[in-house]
């Protein structure tokens, strides 16, 4: 009987874990980073903290540095990292080697389309 409790329990854990994993929630609402991607803005900041996740957070996070953090624009703003509605008066766009910058350190320049995400994102704020 206690064994088949506890396996009751076991799939009833599981099964609840799984429908939060999977549900519409998530569509508009990234959990792990906590980007709500309901509004327009919300997704073009979630598709450029993609493109710097992919490209430069194995370097600018950790003890010293938060950009995994940001989860909204103005932390980005306050970081002093980005201006708002100014792409390329931005420090984080100024630095990419895609326009004569040096980052991705030890990289190649960043894809096209992950540069155009980021300036997207930074022009539509
Ligand atoms: C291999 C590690 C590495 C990667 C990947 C990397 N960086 Fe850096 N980054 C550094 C280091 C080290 C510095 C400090 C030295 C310097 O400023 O050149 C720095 C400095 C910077 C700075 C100025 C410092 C600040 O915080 O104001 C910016 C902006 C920047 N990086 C942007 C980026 C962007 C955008 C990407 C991704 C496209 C990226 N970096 C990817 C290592 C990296």
């Amino acid at each position: 009987m206690k064994i088949y409790l506890s396996l009751v329990t076991i799939i009833l854990l599981v099964s609840c874990n799984q429908s939060t994993n999977s549900n519409s929630f998530d569509r508009t609402y990234s959990e792990n980073i906590g980007i709500d991607r309901s509004t327009a803005a919300g997704e073009r900041l979630y598709q450029a903290y993609t493109a710097l996740k992919n490209n430069c957070m194995s370097c600018h996070s950790g003890y010293h540095n938060t950009w995994s953090s940001y989860n909204n624009d103005q932390a980005w703003i306050n970081s002093g990292l980005i201006e708002s509605n100014d792409a390329y008066g931005s420090t984080l766009v100024i630095r990419l080697k895609n326009i004569g910058g040096n980052m991705p350190k030890d990289n190649p320049q960043i894809p096209e389309e992950d540069f155009d995400k980021i300036i997207d994102w930074i022009e539509g704020i």
